[in-house]
This record gives C-alpha cells, sequence and structure tokens, in this order.
C-alpha cells in the first residue's frame, strides 16, 4: 500500500517563474505543506520538451524552477521536490493509458486546441500531453491537486483515465483526486489584462529586479479615467495585482480611495511597485543563498527522485499485476 500523498503538483520549466505561477500554483502548495507533510511538487521537464528543444535551455529552466520552489519556500524536509524524468514510472503509466484513450478526447485538450488555433503544428507530444499530465498524478495517487484554473481540464481528463482504467481491468487501483483552485487567484491578470503567462510577454517575474517591476508595472493597461474620477476596483488590472500582495487593510484603504476618486492610476501603480518590492524581495535574497549550495541542490533532487520512485514504483507494480504485465510460472 502507498502512503498517504496528501497532493501532488508541477510546474513546466519552460521559463522563468512568475507571479501568476506563484500565486495560482506555488503559493497553495505553501498552503497545504502547512497541514499536511508528504505532498509532492514536481518539475515536469518532460512536459517542458514538448515545447524546447534545446538541452542547455531545458537545464537552464530546471535550475530556475528548484531554486524557485525553495527560494518560495517549499520545504524538502515536508514536500518531496523531484524531477519528473527522474522517475521512469511516468512515461511507463502513460503507455498503458495510451491504450484506454480515444484520439477524441485528445482532441477536445485545450493546449492542442490552442496550438492549432495559433496555426502551430502540434507534435504527438503535445497532442498526448493530458496522458502524461494524468500519470503524473495517479501514480502517486494523491487526495489532491492544486493548479491554477487553465489546468482543470486536464486534471478532469486523468479522472476520466482512472474511470476507464478501472472498469476496464475490474479493479480499484486509482481513486478520484480532488482538484484545488484557489477562488481569488484562479487566474492572475498580465500587465495586459490578458492571463499572466510567459507565453503573452505580460509577466511580472518572481525574480525581477525592482527597476524592472516598477517599469513593467508603469505599463499595465488601464481605462482613461482622469486621476479624480471615481475607479471601479473590480474591473481594474492594477487593482487585482494590488489583491495579491496588499495587506486588509492596504486594500480596504485603497479600494475606498478608488471609489472616491481620490487616486489617479498612476498613483496606484506607484504602491503597486511598491508592493511587489516589498513581497518578492526576500524571496530573491533566499534564492541568492541557495544559489550558493549547489550540493544542497543535488541533494535535494537526489533524496526527491528515491521518495517519488518508491511510490511510483509501488503502483506500476499494482498497475502491472491489473493489466497483466506479470507472469508467474
Ligand atoms: P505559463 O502560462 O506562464 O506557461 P504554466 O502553464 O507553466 O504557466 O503554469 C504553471 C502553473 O502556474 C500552473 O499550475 C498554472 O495553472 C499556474 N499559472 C500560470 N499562469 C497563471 C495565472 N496567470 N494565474 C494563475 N495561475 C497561473
Ligand atoms: N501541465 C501543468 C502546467 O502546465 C504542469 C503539470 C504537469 C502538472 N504534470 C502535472 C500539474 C501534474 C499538476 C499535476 O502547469
Amino acid at each position: 500500500m502507498n502512503p498517504s500523498v496528501p497532493f501532488l503538483s508541477g510546474i513546466k520549466p519552460t521559463g522563468d517563474v512568475h507571479i501568476g505561477n506563484y500565486f495560482g500554483a506555488i503559493a497553495e502548495f505553501l498552503r497545504i505543506q502547512q497541514q499536511y507533510p508528504g505532498g509532492l511538487v514536481m518539475i515536469a521537464d518532460l512536459h517542458a520538451l514538448n515545447q524546447v528543444h534545446n538541452a542547455a535551455e531545458i537545464r537552464h529552466t530546471t535550475r530556475e524552477l528548484l531554486l524557485s520552489y525553495l527560494a518560495c519556500g517549499l520545504d524538502p524536509a515536508k514536500t518531496t521536490i523531484f524531477r519528473q524524468s527522474d522517475v521512469p514510472q511516468h512515461t511507463e503509466l502513460m503507455q498503458v493509458f495510451m491504450s484506454l484513450c480515444g484520439v477524441g478526447l485528445m482532441e477536445r485538450a485545450h493546449a492542442y486546441k490552442d496550438a492549432l488555433a495559433k496555426g502551430v503544428e502540434p507534435n504527438v507530444g503535445l497532442f498526448t500531453y493530458p496522458i502524461l499530465m494524468a500519470a503524473d498524478i495517479l501514480l502517486y495517487k494523491p487526495k489532491s491537486v492544486p493548479v491554477g484554473k487553465d489546468q482543470q481540464q486536464h486534471v478532469e481528463i486523468a479522472v476520466d483515465l482512472l474511470e476507464r482504467f478501472n472498469h476496464t481491468y475490474g479493479v480499484k487501483v486509482f481513486s478520484e483526486p480532488r482538484l484545488l483552485i484557489q477562488a481569488d487567484t484562479g487566474v492572475v491578470p498580465g500587465t495586459d489584462g490578458r492571463k499572466m503567462s510567459k507565453s503573452y510577454q505580460n509577466v511580472i517575474g518572481l525574480f525581477d529586479e525592482p527597476e524592472l517591476i516598477q517599469k513593467k508595472v508603469a505599463k499595465i493597461t488601464t481605462d482613461s479615467k482622469l486621476p479624480t474620477e471615481p475607479k471601479d476596483p473590480d474591473t481594474c488590472n492594477v487593482f487585482a495585482l494590488h489583491r495579491l500582495v496588499a495587506t486588509a487593510h492596504e486594500l480596504a484603504e485603497l479600494d475606498a480611495d478608488y471609489r472616491k476618486g481620490n487616486i489617479s492610476y498612476k498613483g496606484s501603480k506607484d504602491l503597486l511597485a511598491e508592493r511587489l518590492i516589498r513581497f518578492t524581495e526576500p524571496i530573491r535574497e533566499r534564492r541568492a543563498e541557495l544559489e550558493a549550495k549547489p550540493a544542497y541542490l543535488q541533494e535535494v533532487l537526489e533524496t526527491g527522485a528515491t521518495r517519488a520512485g518508491a511510490i511510483a514504483g509501488a503502483t506500476m507494480a499494482e498497475v502491472r499485476e491489473a493489466v497483466g504485465l506479470t507472469l508467474n510460472f
């Protein structure tokens, strides 16, 4: 029997970590870690191969993501941090699920449809990406999967595949994980008002230097209300970002200033930049300390691979038995 895993999640190492990743995913990992030790957080490097075909870049972004997890406060004593490619059972289980998954289900997946809509010819890795993600999740039988709203469909596909598996083979190897989406921060807007995403180049990086944060914040799109006109905090991108980093008191004050026309967008942006810098500063400092400890970073990944591998190996043994890949004479 696998030990109980409270949660599993992961991020693809495809670029620098931004505050959308932080508030949409990492903050939730930190919150659950406090309450439930024993979760797993993955660096989804095999998924990154669908997008990045450059070894140096994959190594760089993998290291960046590890540093980000640790600098944000993921604690390897409480949460297993591991690299997907260190655990070969991910691709092994994927192959089993591939045989249970209709092509139609993959054709309806957002990542694939988005690629088609953009006129990019999707590779097969992108097409089957939700199947690998299902394997990532189900190998560990986690109680919950904390992710941003954009990942909801993928988790639903994982549930679909686990039901097909259990139904087809008549054994309940897998049980349904709970999808955990944070209501307030489900979608963090970027500087252009669209979802903050590396692919839109509208991100505020977790490790951006203060001057860069100021520059990016100054460019956030707003409507053209005059400094003294009343403004609607609920539709303002600047205000949406304040919600993430302001204290409750600061937010209440700003809310009133918006409605009374006591603050200009410029004033709100200056405050926001200050608050973002206040928030990211300690994270940047911890990252600098960690960078000076390469042996520690190596050890975190090695320990992570051993722990994750033990759980994944136990599940895969059950799967092999269930589907007939075991043979005893
Ligand atoms: P990107 O869109 O920049 O490529 P990823 O797809 O790598 O980001 O997302 C990594 C994690 O961060 C996922 O759990 C995703 O849901 C979350 N995430 C990414 N962008 C946002 C956002 N703007 N708001 C909330 N969560 C986000
Ligand atoms: N697809 C997720 C993303 O783009 C990353 C991911 C891969 C993941 N496997 C996962 C998230 C398993 C949660 C569980 O962000």
